[in-house]
């Protein structure tokens, strides 16, 4: 793999390989995160133009465990406020030895145009690019489901039979554009519920279900139910329903928690707006997988930075624990 800059384009055996290769980050029996020798000598750059708790610190963390140095860069109080352009800034960090770039944008197709210009050689991952792409975000919620549904039988499984329903911001996520063409590629059934100003107007064009009524889809029995945030620095009011309409059709509060099945899972990427889109009830009930899903990000994160790279290495390897 050169680069990883979204999931419209990753095969059904890619993504089984990286969701495999993350399976083998952790311990079989402790199931911790393990560590492991195979970076050293790689340097991993972190460049970040918009603000990130998870995805910035899950691939610090991720790239830390494979043994490779990590630059941490943000834009604010960078050379970036004097107007620095995203090719020397990405030359910048190229010319101190990057062997791969993490990169998170405002603008859509800005991972695209740094691994495809030319500007830079190393491998560039798409940390999340506008309303575009975030597949490492999908990759580790796909992980959650089939580790939920699948438990010590998830290598090598799809998703196919599982019902997996989207709900809120559909029209500024790039986490649920990531997570439809994911889910799909790996078999799911996916549902798509949202006020319909904030549906997408090329949704037809998707391999989704649209909904527009949040307890006819729970009536449906979704497996999962992944409740996105409402991203309200780029909502204005012809598209967005008062917070609290909002929160009263479209937020997943107690009672709507208690109608979905036993066994469904709820997620959420994260930061939430707890009282809009999900209730502190359902983010902290045990159905939550929302900080199961940070943990993972973790190892997914290591799996896409070992394949891109350790070249076509065998993911054994990987298995290696560090010498004593
Ligand atoms: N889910 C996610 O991308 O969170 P951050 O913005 O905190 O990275």
């Amino acid at each position: 793999m050169r680069h990883l800059l979204d999931t419209k384009t990753l095969g059904l055996d890619e993504a089984l390989q990286i969701l495999d290769v993350a399976e083998d980050m952790r311990d079989t029996q402790s199931r911790e995160v393990r560590k492991l020798p195979t970076l050293r000598g790689k340097t991993v750059v972190n460049l970040f133009f918009e603000d990130s708790t998870r995805t910035r610190i899950s691939f610090e963390a991720a790239a830390k465990r494979l043994s490779a140095d990590v630059i941490n860069f943000s834009a604010k109080g960078s050379s970036v406020s004097k107007g620095e352009s995203l090719q020397d800034t990405a030359q910048t960090l190229q010319a101190m030895g990057a062997d791969a770039v993490v990169i998170r944008h405002g603008a859509s197709g800005a991972p695209q145009t740094l691994a495809t210009s030319g500007w830079i050689t190393a491998g560039v991952v798409n940390a999340g690019d506008g309303t575009h792409e975030h597949p490492t975000q999908a990759l580790l919620d796909a992980f959650t489901i089939r580790k939920r549904f699948f438990g010590a039988e998830s290598r090598g499984r799809d998703l196919a039979g599982l019902r997996v329903t989207i709900v809120g911001d559909v029209l500024h996520s790039r986490v649920a554009r990531s997570n439809v063409w994911l889910l799909t590629t790996l078999g799911a059934h996916v549902t798509i519920v949202a006020p319909p100003t904030l549906i997408p107007q090329d949704v037809s064009a998707w391999p989704v279900e649209v909904a527009y009524d949040l307890d006819e889809a729970i009536a449906a029995a979704p497996d999962a139910i992944m409740m996105l945030r409402i991203q309200l620095e780029r909502m204005n009011a012809a598209y967005f329903p008062t917070e609290r309409e909002y929160s009263r059709r479209w937020g997943l509060d107690a009672a709507r928690l208690h109608a979905l099945p036993e066994g469904s899972i709820v997620m959420h990427p994260g930061p939430m707006n707890r009282g809009l889109e999900i209730s502190a009830d359902a983010a902290d009930s045990p159905q939550s997988t929302v900080l199961e899903q940070v943990a993972n990000g973790v190892s997914v994160r290591m799996a896409a930075l070992y394949l891109l790279l350790s070249g076509e290495r065998d993911a054994a390897a990987a298995r290696e624990p560090e010498p004593a």
